[in-house]
């Protein structure tokens, strides 16, 4: 059966079953900041199954498109998916949790066995049994049975008990229903609310939550045990690369989340949504990369919107294909620097333990802008492993002199983290030291903006600076870079920071804990980071302008090329 058919079948019959049939929601939610995507189909409902009366009727029915990253590690199996459509029916402010279970689950059998017709001895169920917080829910354990379903198996909290999403909401014992050894069904029984603090509160009435993925019961209705098989995918591998299975179905899934997610207005960047974004496209660049045939995103890109335009509003394919170029170019730069990086450091490092190789996947990760599970790829491509509880702990120190660096950049700080915006950061540093060298130790920083494009710098001076020291500012930088100084931060006690002598932003605000960061002996400055790991990594540096900015203050642009 085709997906089409599929979702109208679905739709038909739950509203012949009194379900009212409402248009998806956005896959960005509207009404829960705790969470960044939409991952099931009763995300728009949430409010409802605390506040029944305000929903637009007791029971609805949708087909959601929905993402989910939790499943991501999966993605390239049978079954799992970043991005799917959620088949669901929902009820809100049921009297009786057991009237609800028995209408529900017999609508759900329904819809298997006489619609679908899918032969009852390929399926068996399964219920919450139970633990110290919640009851076992014999209700839906009586109400399969008058239903004459024998295999009936109890699980656990992990695959029974289902939600909430986000910080806090309604959640509840589940129940399953499996073909052929595959989930395609589930039932929530949103009977309690759980609050942030992860305390159960029964709620006044019961709600009900099915979702069912429309991929996977359309693989299973054509007797396929893989959602690879069916359209849009069915084909895709053996046109892109049959050799490298796993690899050109990661690259088709994330292409249809991207899709998706820029046609929800989502664009790349280093934040939240936009950093899945970012992630997704850069992961399958990077599998594309490493297949043997090429790859045209052109031909992906229009396959996939055409598949899809018919039922979603997308937004026109050549825009989605521009985004996912423009982020493509970023990062295939990016995979060369890394490259070359990596060249010159396995030439530097006779034996790699896993404490090197792991400082080395930070670094790439950080510098480089490779999401950590495709720095593990690529690592593991060469036979190496990382440590993940010392790469973990990297991480959180590097968040941590983030944070801080946040602060500064209200003043006017980095535009972001692209290896050249960092780079123009570092740069930013010797630049200040270069001006109090040749004008001046009273020479302070007063605002800074630095971009992948250029770096600014605005300091306290009273007159139009000579051809000659501008050349002079620019030798000293050019001198430093060439002497390839090390560059370091260490966190310390902003009052012994100043005492070092450390520069500070004039009328910044900081901290009571500081990163300093020096440049060999000639730099030192308070600094959220980050930086590069050497001054030889710059490249070369030119001012590009001098001009006044304000009354006694001078502005210079320059940039590294
Ligand atoms: N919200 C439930 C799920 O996503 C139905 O499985």
């Amino acid at each position: 059966m085709h997906i089409a058919l599929l979702r109208q079948k679905f739709l038909e019959f739950f509203a012949a079953s009194n379900y009212k049939v409402l248009p998806a929601a956005s896959l960005l939610p509207q009404n829960d900041p705790s969470v960044l995507f939409t991952t099931a189909g009763m995300q728009q409902f949430k409010p409802f199954y605390a506040e029944p009366s305000s929903a637009p009727s007791p029971q609805v029915a949708t087909v959601q498109p929905v993402i989910r990253t939790s499943d991501i590690a999966e993605v390239g199996d049978d079954t799992h998916l970043t991005s799917f459509e959620m088949l669901g029916n929902f009820r809100f402010g049921q009297k009786s949790s057991l009237t609800m279970k028995r209408e529900a689950i017999a609508e759900a059998w329904r819809f298997m066995t006489e619609i679908l017709q899918i032969e009852e001895d390929r399926m068996y169920v399964t219920v919450f049994g139970g633990d110290k917080t919640t009851p076992a829910d014999t209700e839906s354990e009586g109400v399969w049975r008058s239903l004459g379903v024998s295999d009936i198996r109890q699980e656990g909290r992990a695959d029974n008990f289902w939600g909430p999403t986000g910080d806090e909401g309604p959640c509840g014992p589940n129940t399953e229903i499996y073909v052929d050894g595959v989930e395609v069904w589930n039932l929530v029984f949103n009977q309690y609310f759980r609050d942030r603090d992860g305390n159960f509160t029964p709620l006044e009435n019961a709600g009900l939550d099915t979702g069912s993925g429309l991929e996977r019961l359309a693989a299973t209705l054509a007797g396929k045990n893989s959602v690879w098989e069916i359209e849009p995918f069915a084909g895709w591998v053996s046109h892109t690369d049959p050799s490298k299975v796993r690899e050109s179905r990661i690259i088709i899934d994330h292409l249809r989340a991207i899709i998706f997610l820029i046609a929800s207005g989502v664009l790349p960047g280093n934040k939240g949504r936009e950093y899945i974004l970012r992630r997704l496209i850069r992961k399958a660049v990077f599998l594309a990369s490493q297949l043997n045939r090429g790859f045209d995103w052109d031909i992906a890109v229009f396959h996939i919107h055409a598949f899809y335009s018919p039922v979603y509003e997308l937004t026109n394919k050549d825009d989605i294909l521009e985004v996912i170029l423009a982020e493509k170019q970023q990062f295939d730069r990016n995979l060369n620097r890394a490259r070359l990086y990596l060249e010159k450091w396995l030439k530097n490092h006779s034996d790699v333990d896993e404490k090197a190789i792991t400082e080395l996947a930070f670094y790439m990760y950080e510098s480089f802008g490779f999401p950590k599970e495709l720095v593990i790829e690529y690592l593991a491509g060469l036979g190496w492993k990382i440590n993940n509880d010392h790469f973990n702990e990297l991480f959180t120190k590097h968040q941590a002199v983030s944070r801080s660096g946040l602060e500064r950049q209200f003043k006017g700080g980095l535009a972001d983290h692209e290896p050249q915006t960092i780079r123009h950061h570092t740069a930013h540093h010797l630049l200040l030291a270069a001006l109090q060298e040749v004008l001046g130790k009273d020479v302070v920083q007063k605002g800074s903006n630095v971009t992948s494009e250029r770096l600014r710098i605005d300091f306290n001076f009273d007159r139009k600076l000579t051809e000659h020291e501008l050349e002079k500012i620019e030798t000293i930088v050019n001198q430093k870079i060439a002497e390839d100084l090390p560059v370091l931060g260490e966190e310390m006690g902003r009052d012994e920071a100043l005492k070092s002598g450390a520069q500070a932003e004039f009328g910044a605000k900081y901290g009571s804990k500081v990163t300093v960061y020096t440049i060999g002996d000639f730099s030192k400055e308070l600094c959220g980071g980050p930086h590069v790991q050497r001054t030889g990594e710059l490249g070369k540096f030119k001012i590009l302008k001098e001009e006044a900015s304000s009354q006694g203050v001078r502005r210079i642009k320059a940039r590294l090329n």
